[in-house]
């Protein structure tokens, strides 16, 4: 089967993260994880948008700091700069660019209708959401087709942004001329959907956290990781099953964190479990495999880190190589829409 299929090594690949929040244990099972696989069988570019995290009130210094810390974990969950492309999106000024020139062929309504800008925009005062909040689809779909892009890991969160960016290049390429690739959504692998500790009927997130004990982060020290297992929200129950029944969510996603983390199969893992005393059992099991999960991956972190020039050095190697695959979408983008070219 697989000798008869295409080699997919020169498809492209563009995902991001931005620097809010502290990246979990989710982050890294549904996304960091699949890029550092798949860097070896597409030309992968890894962005940290910090352009993207500022269309929400923010602090410059914390912004600056976690643009850092978001490339480093991209390095630490095993992205290696040498094959892939790890860049921050600010320092490349195509971004914006292509952003403003998008905005002007994009439809309000399209925009208006995105459910991520409804939801955030809920959360704020009316008269405090900004202009780029409204926009930050747009910003995405540029750093998309900049990139000509085959195809986008994204969460289920992030379909409807993709849809956008697709419907968008169709759009530009129907009005200038085939300008941009159509990006296909690469949707993480069933399990790796981690939900929230704290209330197993929502995502885990690095931003919206409910309480403390809502995520386990990449960075969290193995006490603080282990007491967030153990305070999971789980059932009365004692069956330790795969289940979709809405009322046992919280032992599903400890089953579904374990599944994603030892990579087992449901049936090696149910009866794995069969002889447990209770959820205390798997909670502990669970805690053990996440903090040997994350002990090699901080061990990472703290050795990038130690010298900080080390992780900007690094960014401007990436910066030089992305300046030069995004210019020159740049530049047709600019002669397809009628620029009159600047004489050099
Ligand atoms: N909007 C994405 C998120 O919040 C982040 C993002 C920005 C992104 N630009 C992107 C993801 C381009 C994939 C490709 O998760």
């Amino acid at each position: 089967m697989s000798e008869t299929r295409p080699p997919q090594r020169n498809k492209r690949v563009l995902s991001g993260v931005q620097p809010s929040g502290n990246l979990t244990i989710g982050n890294y099972l549904g996304a960091l994880k699949q890029w550092a696989r798949e860097q070896h069988n597409y030309e992968s570019f890894f962005c940290v948008v910090d352009l993207h995290a500022i269309t929400v009130p923010y602090d410059p210094a914390t912004l600056r700091a976690k643009t850092r810390e978001v490339a480093a974990l991209y390095l630490a969950c095993g992205i290696d700069p040498a094959i892939s492309t790890v860049f921050v999106q600010s320092h490349i000024p195509a971004h914006s660019e292509l952003a403003w020139l998008l905005n002007c062929v994009t439809p309000l309504g399209w925009l208006y209708r995105m459910t991520q800008f409804k939801d955030k925009a809920a959360k704020q005062q009316a008269e405090s959401v900004s202009a780029g909040l409204l926009n930050y689809p747009v910003l995405m779909a540029a750093d998309i087709l900049l990139y000509q892009a085959d195809a986008v890991p994204v969460g289920d969160d992030q379909r409807q942004h993709l849809e956008l960016t697709r419907d968008l290049a169709q759009r530009f390429n129907h009005l200038f001329g085939e300008t941009f690739t159509i990006p296909e959504p690469m949707i993480p692998p069933a399990g790796a959907r981690i939900r929230a500790l704290d209330d197993p009927t929502v995502k885990m997130s690095k931003s919206e956290v409910s309480s403390e004990y809502h995520a386990v982060y990449l960075l969290d020290p193995p006490d603080k990781a282990r007491k967030k297992i153990m305070r999971a929200v789980t059932d009365s129950g004692r069956e330790i099953r795969f289940s979709d029944d809405p009322e046992r969510a919280g032992v599903n996603n400890l089953l579904e964190l374990y599944e994603a983390m030892t990579g087992e199969t449901r049936e090696a893992i149910e009866a794995h479990f069969a002889t447990a005393r209770g959820y205390g059992d798997l909670k502990k099991e669970v805690a053990d495999v996440l903090i040997a999960t994350l002990e090699p991956i901080q061990a990472r972190y703290h050795e990038l880190t130690r010298d900080v020039s080390y992780i900007d050095g690094l960014l401007a190697e990436g910066a030089a190589r992305a300046r030069v695959v995004a210019n020159a979408t740049l530049d047709l983008v600019r002669e397809r829409m009628g620029f009159l070219k600047a004489r050099t």
